[in-house]
């Protein structure tokens, strides 16, 4: 008999062994409606253990679809991130290109120029030269009439040799002539050397390899032409060390000292000073240039080298002198230091190797 219902008969109608013999038909019965209702249970219990495991299953694969589509999700959101990362290095990469043509054609410029003018700067100069020998020649000869005229004996030609000599005023004219030619010539030496510094910062004469420069050289012809700009702002000077001489490009360094020197011109508010510095530490040299203008805050050192970082007002910085700068010193295998402090002033340092690299000697990247 169902265990349940022996204990529910014995509570209720006493030992079923007494009970009347009519009732054993009933909990017979009833016996069988329990063993029943038992089945019934366990059928249901183990069909919802069923279910149950399959909705576990399928919710562990929709967990598991779920992770893969958060997957799937970072990676295109890293894809996308890279892809704006690509874009913008592009753009960069587009804009320094635009800078360094916009350089190569005033280079071009100024190469064309300096060439045009070094033809008839070359024969003023010359001629001057023979100018000053007739000058000189003719002087003599003047001072040897001048001992003759006491030989003179007509009265009237020796009046009118005096009134020509005082309307002339002979004596003033003898000096103001030497002057004239000194300052012409000294002139004439002046735009000979602008145009050489023209040349030497273009590099006219060479195409743009790789060769062994005079970096003060380069340094000092790109100092002339920038001098327009830093003239009345600052006083430079040159404490120059010994350095031999680099493997570079060297008109592509010439930017760089360009971007460095106006730069230093543009921190200086009212009057101060820049520094020249250079000098050779083992198989590296180095170029300096100090400003006592206004500084870098700290929270835009990080920033100077990116390219369209500027503080400078819409239409005075476009922000790419640097970022050019160190991607033409990177070329070179250097680097750039940068040390700066608030009102007192800013020094950029050119780390360059003197001898490339091979794999990139004598290569024109
Ligand atoms: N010597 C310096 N002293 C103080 N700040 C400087 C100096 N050199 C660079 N900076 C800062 O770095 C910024 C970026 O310089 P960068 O030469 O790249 O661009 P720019 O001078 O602003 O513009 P561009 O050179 O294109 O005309 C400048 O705007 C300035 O804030
Ligand atoms: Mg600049």
């Amino acid at each position: 008999m169902h265990r349940l219902l022996a204990r529910q008969i014995k509570r209720h109608l006493g030992d079923p062994a007494e009970l009347p013999a009519a009732l054993a038909t009933f909990i017979a019965a009833v016996d069988d409606a329990y063993d029943n209702a038992d089945a019934d249970r366990l059928l249901i219990e183990r069909s919802l253990d069923l279910m149950s495991k399959e909705l576990t299953e399928a919710n562990d694969g929709l967990r598991k679809e779920l992770a893969e589509h958060r997957r799937i999700e970072q990676v295109l959101q890293k894809k996308q991130e890279e892809q704006h990362i690509l874009i913008r290095k592009l753009e960069d990469v587009h804009s320094q290109l635009l800078q360094s043509e916009k350089m190569a054609s005033i280079g071009q410029l100024a190469a064309g120029v300096a060439h045009e003018i070094n033809n008839p700067i070359g024969y003023v100069y010359s001629n001057l030269g023979t100018l000053e020998k007739y000058v000189q020649d003719t002087f003599g000869m003047l001072e040897l009439y001048e001992q003759a005229e006491g030989a003179l004996t007509d009265p009237a030609v020796l009046a009118r040799l005096q009134t020509a000599k005082h309307k002339l005023d002979l004596a003033f004219l003898k000096t103001d002539l030497r002057a004239l030619m000194d300052e012409s010539k000294d002139g004439i030496t002046r735009v000979k050397n602008i145009v050489q510094n023209l040349k030497d910062f273009s590099h006219a004469d060479s195409a743009d390899e790789w060769r062994y420069a005079d970096l003060h050289r380069g340094l000092d012809s790109t100092l002339s032409i920038v001098n327009n700009e830093i003239k009345y702002k600052a006083e430079v000077v040159k404490q120059y060390g010994e350095l031999p001489q680099v493997e570079c490009l060297a008109s592509q360094l010439n930017q760089v000292f360009m971007n460095l020197l106006v730069n230093a011109a543009h921190a200086i508010e009212e009057h101060g000073t820049i520094t020249l510095r250079t000098g050779r530490e083992g198989d590296e040299v180095w170029v300096e240039i100090a400003d006592t203008g206004h500084g870098i805050a700290p929270e835009h050192l990080q920033k100077i080298f990116d390219p369209f970082f500027t503080t400078k007002p819409v239409g005075k910085g476009t922000g790419l002198g640097l970022s050019l700068s160190y991607g033409i010193v990177q070329e070179h295998h250097g680097r750039i230091e940068v040390q700066s402090e608030a009102s007192k002033g800013t020094a950029f340092r050119v780390w360059l190797p003197i001898v490339q690299p091979p794999a990139t000697n004598g290569q024109v990247p």
